[in-house]
């Protein structure tokens, strides 16, 4: 079975732009009285695809090309607007609950109580996922023993922490339900090159240890490349490309000699992702 099948999936949002002159945000009404007018923003659009079991599975893109929506719509965060969308064979729409007790997601930011240490945040994860304060301590200390994890640290305020250290906090307590998919929403944005590849190393260990399916997004080429089994290259809400990275390459080495991934996202975005990236 497949972990996660998307079929010609498409979210769209509406933004408000005032008629006249009127700054964004600012108002749903124009300056001169006349309703903002409300331009559709397809942030998927018509995406297909699909997860195998237990595969690393990235989506790589520059800022704003859906990356976070996708991941939301296949967390039942958000509804799609066209398409099927299923997790292991549930519909995210008819059946979501189904859906939410085989999924984890770990946004971009570690969401804590930052006052509190990780041991407090992750037993009052623990009651919120119906683990009971026990089990969840026993898991979570079986985790975070598994992976090195000082025990001092975790008795610090969060806020002591480091990004990274926080980022892998994040992930640890996704693995409290054990899930079948795991959602890590640029789980290393922000982070300084140590903990960045402390993170990915992390990531390594959690899929040989309980082999879940993760589908991570990034804008790191290289993450993408040393990490996952499969990529997809997301532009403008759409899926570009599709492939393991080394025959992405191989398949534009006929245009570009020796193609890097860089190389094949101009190719299929005719964009340069250098200046993609410093554009935002
Ligand atoms: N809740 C929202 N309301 C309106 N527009 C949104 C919302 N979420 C995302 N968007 C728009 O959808 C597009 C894709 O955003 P997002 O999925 O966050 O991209 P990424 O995660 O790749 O940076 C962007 O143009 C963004 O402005
Ligand atoms: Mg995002």
């Amino acid at each position: 079975m497949q972990a996660v099948v998307c079929s010609q999936t498409s979210k769209v949002f509406y933004e408000r732009k005032a008629a006249t002159g009127g700054q964004k945000g600012r108002s749903l009404w124009g300056l001169n009285g006349i309703r903002a007018k409300k331009t559709p923003v397809w942030a998927v659009r018509d995406v297909t695809f699909a997860v195998s079991q237990g595969e690393i599975f990235g989506i790589l893109g520059t800022n704003g090309s859906g990356k976070s929506t996708l991941i939301r719509l296949i967390a039942t965060l958000l509804l799609p607007d066209r398409g099927k969308l299923s997790v292991y064979g549930h519909d995210v729409v008819t059946d979501p609950m189904s859906v939410r007790r085989l999924i984890n997601r770990v946004s971009v930011d570690a969401a804590f109580f930052k006052k509190l240490s990780a041991w407090e945040n992750l037993s009052y994860a623990s009651r919120l996922y119906g683990i009971g304060p026990r089990a969840g301590y026993e898991r979570a200390r079986d985790i975070l023993k598994s992976f090195g994890f000082n025990e001092d640290y975790l008795a610090r305020p969060v806020e002591n922490l480091s990004r990274g250290m926080q980022q892998k906090v994040s992930i640890a307590r996704a693995l409290l339900t054990s899930p079948m998919l795991m959602l890590l929403d640029e789980p290393t944005t922000g982070l300084d090159p140590k903990s960045k590849a402390e993170v990915q190393d992390f990531i390594r260990e959690v899929h040989r240890d309980s082999r879940p399916t993760i589908l991570l997004t990034s804008h790191d080429m290289k993450e993408v490349e040393t990490l996952c089994d499969r990529v997809a290259i997301m532009n403008e809400g759409r899926i570009v490309a599709l492939d393991t990275v080394e025959e992405l390459k191989r398949a534009h080495t006929r245009t570009c000699d020796g193609a890097s991934l860089e190389d094949v996202f101009f190719a299929v975005t005719g964009e340069d992702w250098e200046e993609a990236m410093s554009d935002e």
